[in-house]
């Protein structure tokens, strides 16, 4: 497998490039619109055809390049079916699966975060968007957040994956690159709650300033970033 995890060092996010082998197919997650030619730079430099870029969720921080890619390299864009962004060619659900050759991510719906997020998991990782992240989980207090959905996504679904599955979330503000479902279950601070209402009162309780980007990159993702500005 070939894989890159790329850093958008303005949003603290990270990007991940993954196809089975060189000369295929490949596939992107949550690209930042900034680092297009980038993206597309690294693919040929691989010898990779891109053939989809794909969001986890609706990102209220950076302006996302799925419009971009799609322009510039014909891919295909896809998010979630619970998302409101109407630009996307692909639209899927938990069960179904992500393919790049070979390569199959199975889709978790894993909401809470926003009500459009979902996860993508390989045999030995998973891509958390941001569900869960590295000591740390997505707030919960914007784009229909909802905690107790999170509770569930988190405890029913994410820390269900084997220990030893690494945790690739779409952040990180503190140079952290990789964590594992074992990691997070035990040292997660987030994760050290009593059951769900503590999780609930804990989320409610943190008093978290909005997004610098928000208000520009909300309305700029509902259309995959081809419109900076509603
Ligand atoms: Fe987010």
């Amino acid at each position: 497998m070939i894989f890159r995890q790329l850093l958008d060092y303005t949003s603290n996010t990270y990007t991940y490039l993954l196809a089975e082998r060189q000369g295929g197919e490949a596939l992107l997650i949550d690209p930042v619109l900034e680092n297009t030619d980038q993206y597309i730079q690294l693919i040929d430099e691989l010898d990779l055809k891109l053939v989809m870029a794909v969001d986890t969720h609706i990102h209220a921080d950076h302006i996302t390049a799925l419009g971009a890619l799609k322009d510039k390299t014909d891919c295909a864009s896809a998010m979630g079916s619970m998302t409101k962004a109407e630009c996307v060619s692909i639209r899927f659900d938990e069960g179904e699966k992500l393919c790049v050759d070979n390569l199959h991510l199975d889709i978790l719906y894993t909401p809470g975060h926003t009500d459009d997020s979902y996860s993508f998991v390989l045999p030995d990782r998973v891509f958390t968007g941001d569900t869960l992240l590295i000591r740390g989980t997505g707030r919960t207090d914007f784009q229909n957040g909802d905690p107790a959905a999170q509770y569930d996504s988190l405890f029913n679904k994410l820390l269900t994956l084997p220990d030893d599955t690494l945790v690739y979330p779409a952040h990180d503000y503190q140079g952290r690159t990789v964590s594992s479902i074992r990691e997070e279950r035990l040292y997660n601070p987030r994760l050290q709650v009593a059951g769900k209402q503590a999780y609930i009162d804990l989320m409610n309780g943190l008093e978290l300033d909005n997004p610098k980007l928000m208000d520009i990159a909300v309305p700029a993702n509902l259309t995959c970033g081809n419109r900076k500005a509603a």
